[in-house]
């Protein structure tokens, strides 16, 4: 009798836990550039051992589609929509043009703050920024350390374009001068380590973190090309180089999120934005195409889901995602409803549970400019 009673006690308060435990924190973390077989999970040759842990931890996503650029793509995670219903379907936002992601859309770091999160961006933002209503800070994210624009060095955070150069790295809305001859993986890797420190666990946290790694121009520290002696081509063996210090941040915000005790209710999404350059460095054998192309090189990410939540890991998941789900699957395991209008599916039970992916069909893009399209 008891022990019958003790039993259904300890049912009734995992019940009660159930329903009423916060929600996850998620952290999505974006890769630049990062090719199919640019993976140490799906190439040996490439050293990424904290990223390879967590993905064969996690559950590896081996049909997940995203933009063949940067700013589609980046749309696509934080709103949902295909980049042609927003507008941002041709290529990718150069820093004199003076638009940006259109101010309409209720970007995902906002629905999940009016959930209850903290919300912090670290990184490359590549949305616009014309006017401050087009920059982090005033779309939803608590905290922004990063860069407005696609690309720039990786030390002297100056971006040269057309013989015109800027400086480009911000802490909220004011320039970071102080972090000018450091390497952007450490920045943002200390940044999001200092974040997770400081947080309050008793809210929920989104940590959005888009690294710079490993897009051009090619740079690293050297100790990382000395991890691969036996490449001979010098772009590929920095750029190998470059994806092993991503991997490196990755593994020291791992430690972080062990030692803060962090891991029992977060959710790890790794995503590619786009198929690798292979002009610079990246390899996405055996597809065809490269970033920038609708063919599976451009469009086809590497990426993974870490967490406990997941209810069946260790395994490869063929299920058809595209970056639109991130936005419905995110926000409704926040507990947030999904605006039925959104392109993005909630994905779920597909990336928890290995269910029949929802996903029949998506536009890889329409673009009247380039003259270019695909529907699969
Ligand atoms: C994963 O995707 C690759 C590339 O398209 C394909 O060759 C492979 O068969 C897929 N793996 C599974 C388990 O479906
Ligand atoms: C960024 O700004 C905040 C608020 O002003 C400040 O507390 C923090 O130390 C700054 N971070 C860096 C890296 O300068
Ligand atoms: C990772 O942490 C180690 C030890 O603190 C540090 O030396 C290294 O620079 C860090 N790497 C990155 C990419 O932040
Ligand atoms: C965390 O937030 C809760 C609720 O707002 C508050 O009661 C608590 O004092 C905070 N803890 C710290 C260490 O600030």
């Amino acid at each position: 009798m008891n022990t019958l009673l003790q039993a259904l006690i300890l049912f009734l308060v995992s019940m009660l836990q159930l329903c009423y435990s916060k929600p996850p924190n998620i952290v999505f973390i974006v890769a630049d550039d990062l090719g199919w077989n640019d993976v140490g999970w799906r190439n040996e040759q490439v050293l990424t051992p904290n990223l390879d842990k967590l993905a064969r931890e996690g559950v590896i996503l081996n049909s997940s589609y995203v933009q063949p650029v940067c700013t589609p793509s980046r749309n696509a995670f934080l709103t949902g929509y295909f980049p042609f219903h927003t507008g941002l379907q041709h290529f990718v936002i150069f820093p004199p043009q003076p638009y940006g992601l259109p101010l309409k859309f209720t970007l995902l770091p906002e629905r999940l703050r009016k959930l209850g999160y903290d919300t912090h961006m670290v990184g490359k933002w590549h949305l616009g920024f014309c006017k401050w209503e087009y920059t982090p800070t005033y779309r939803g994210f608590d905290t922004f350390l990063g860069y407005y624009n696609g690309e720039e060095h990786y030390f002297s955070h100056d971006y040269t374009y057309q013989n015109k150069k800027g400086f480009d790295l911000r802490n909220n809305t004011k320039p970071l001068r102080e972090a000018t001859g450091d390497y952007s993986a450490n920045i943002y890797a200390t940044r999001a380590i200092e974040i997770l420190e400081n947080h309050n666990k008793s809210k929920p946290l989104f940590l959005y973190l888009p690294f710079q790694s490993v897009h051009a121009p090619l740079e690293v520290p050297e100790r990382y090309k000395d991890l691969y002696p036996a490449v001979k081509t010098q772009a590929r063996r920095t750029y190998l180089a470059m994806v092993s210090a991503l991997d490196e941040a990755v593994g020291n915000i791992t430690d972080t999120l062990k030692k803060y005790g962090y891991m029992d209710d977060t959710l790890i999404v790794f995503t590619t934005d786009n198929g690798g350059p292979v002009n610079w460095g990246a390899n996405n054998w055996p597809l065809r195409g490269a970033k920038v192309t609708l063919w599976e090189g451009g469009t086809k990410a590497s990426a993974f889901v870490h967490g406990p939540m997941l209810k069946k890991r260790g395994y490869t998941n063929t299920g058809m995602i595209h970056a639109v789900d991130w936005y419905a699957t995110l926000l409704s395991i926040a507990g947030g409803k999904v605006d039925p209008d959104v392109d993005g599916i909630d994905q779920w039970d597909t990336i928890s549970s290995d269910a029949p992916s929802k996903r029949k069909r998506f536009v890889y893009n329409i673009d009247e400019i380039d003259d270019s399209f695909a529907i699969r």
